[in-house]
């Protein structure tokens, strides 16, 4: 497991959270109290995390989508999102078999229970017709989860798109960052440092977390 930094969830000495938690007092909780104790996948750190931004998230966009389960999650959180967006190829994963689009989506339509819009969208990530689909549209994002190609060319891409398209105070969450097959995400990371314009969040579970300080 990485070292991990805890900074607050403030910019400029503001807390965005009016009830006044910040994800990196909740991921310090987590780290000491469950990460023993509890088998977590993402899908629950990525409910936690949405629920902890609150009324701050507003646009939640994915990378990875597959069968949909952190996309699920974070839709249900009740507190108001205006839209989640996920890309995927919809070419398979692997040991988690291929997953149609039309399926994921029908799962999610039913698992969304707060009405929240969801779009997703078929294609190449690191396309820049893809992006197309999805920058133009419905950035800035407040939150980001990537989870797709985890080589450190693909790693790099995408935060060269779609880290601008971070709002001020959002959060870019890439998985695998502490596993081993995540090579090529902990070398893309490790190799960049802290980009000026991020506070390294922390590690919890397998997944890297950063927040934009500053305007890109
Ligand atoms: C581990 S799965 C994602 C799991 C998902 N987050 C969940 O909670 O169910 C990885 C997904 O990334 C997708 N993927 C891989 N490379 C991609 C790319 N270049 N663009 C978009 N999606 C990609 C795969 O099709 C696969 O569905």
């Amino acid at each position: 497991m990485a070292t991990t930094q805890i900074t607050p969830l403030t910019v400029n000495g503001i807390l965005l959270h009016p009830s006044a938690v910040n994800v990196g007092d909740v991921l310090g909780f987590l780290r000491q109290h469950l990460e023993d104790k509890v088998v977590w996948d993402q899908s629950k750190y990525i409910w936690l995390l949405r629920e902890v931004m609150g009324l701050r998230c507003q646009r939640y966009f994915e990378i990875g989508v597959h069968g949909g389960s952190s996309l699920a999650a974070a839709a249900y959180c009740a507190s108001p999102v205006h839209m989640l967006a996920g890309i995927d190829t919809f070419k398979g994963s692997g040991k988690h078999g291929t997953r149609t689009r039309a399926r994921t989506f029908s799962d999610l339509m039913d698992l969304n229970v707060h009405d929240h819009n969801i779009a997703v969208i078929t294609g190449d990530a690191g396309d820049t017709s893809t992006a197309a689909k999805l920058i133009p549209r419905f950035a800035p994002c407040d939150m980001l989860y990537v989870d797709a190609d985890k080589s450190q060319g693909f790693v790099a891409k995408i935060w060269s798109m779609y880290s601008p398209h971070i709002s001020l105070g959002g959060l870019a969450m890439f998985n695998d960052y502490a596993i081993y097959k995540g090579d090529g995400v902990r070398k893309f990371f490790d190799r960049l440092g802290v980009p000026s314009d991020f506070h390294c969040v922390g590690v919890v579970g397998r997944m890297i977390i950063f927040q934009r300080v500053q305007d890109a």
